[in-house]
């Protein structure tokens, strides 16, 4: 993929930014990069905060030629990359907590957030904005449980270039792979090997009827496949519930 990288020191959100230019016409690949965000967004309406110059924050235009309905699956494609890309750079074990948060050793170091814009002609470009904690040298007490950083983790100042050198080429490569099958077939070994929630107790937050089962890893649409007592086995699908663990975090 042909990256050109559009960067400002301060925008309200890189989403935001990536979609106006992509609604003036920007070219898969165009990835929008700032130093500091007002208004960095998370997933389920949070906000994500976004202090200035420590931290990765982008955003990337794609316009996959692919059924709408696989384009969630890109976010898998990013978390799986972001992992690779991160855990390589730096040696570090990171793994994905289902679908597409990032942790080392159970806090969260990355988040992802896929917004798309559709039209009866199919998928016009999708956004994959994905927030790194690289440099942060501290939390607030009410999230030093579950939010670590990349310095924290490594004990000294991280490069942020190098960082997102590693993920854009890891997503390279790994988006090559989906496009070819329009699902996670090719990457599907590698994501349940990092995957967080592997074979781990989880609660399955289900709009209708929650439940709780064993993680046994992800199918190649991206559906977390959750086993309960009785041995029934359940595909969840991400954008309609999340899960948590049953005793912390994961
Ligand atoms: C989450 O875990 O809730 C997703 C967080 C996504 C944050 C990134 S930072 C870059 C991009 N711009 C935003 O406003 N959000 C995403």
């Amino acid at each position: 993929m042909n990256i050109e990288i559009c960067f400002r020191k301060e925008v309200s959100s890189t989403n935001d930014w990536a979609r106006q230019m992509a609604e003036e016409g920007a070219l898969e690949g165009t990835l929008a990069l700032a130093d500091a965000q007002t208004a960095g967004r998370g997933r389920r309406g949070r906000q994500w905060s976004s202090p200035d110059g420590e931290n990765v924050y982008m955003s990337l235009i794609l316009r996959p030629r692919i059924h709408p309905e696989n384009a969630a699956q890109l976010t898998l494609v990013m978390g799986l990359s972001a992992a690779q890309g991160i855990g390589e750079a730096l040696k570090l074990p990171v793994q994905i907590k289902w679908p597409n948060d990032l942790v080392i050793e159970g806090k969260k170091i990355c988040g992802i957030l896929t917004e798309m814009s559709a039209g009866q002609d199919g998928i016009r470009f999708v956004i994959i904005g994905v927030g790194i904690n690289v440099n942060n040298a501290s939390f607030p007490e009410e999230l030093r449980e579950r939010a670590t950083s990349l310095k924290l983790e490594k004990g000294e100042d991280i490069e942020k270039n190098q960082i997102l050198d590693a993920v854009i080429t890891a997503f390279s490569k790994n988006y090559d792979k989906f496009i070819k099958t329009e699902d996670l077939s090719g990457l599907v070994e590698e994501y349940n090997q990092i995957l967080a929630n592997k074979d781990r107790q989880v609660k399955v937050l289900d709009p209708k009827v929650p439940f709780e089962g064993v993680a046994r890893g992800i199918n190649t649409s991206g559906e977390l496949l959750v086993e309960r007592d009785d041995g029934k086995v359940t595909a969840v699908y991400a954008g309609e519930v999340s899960i948590r663990g049953i005793h912390s975090y994961i």
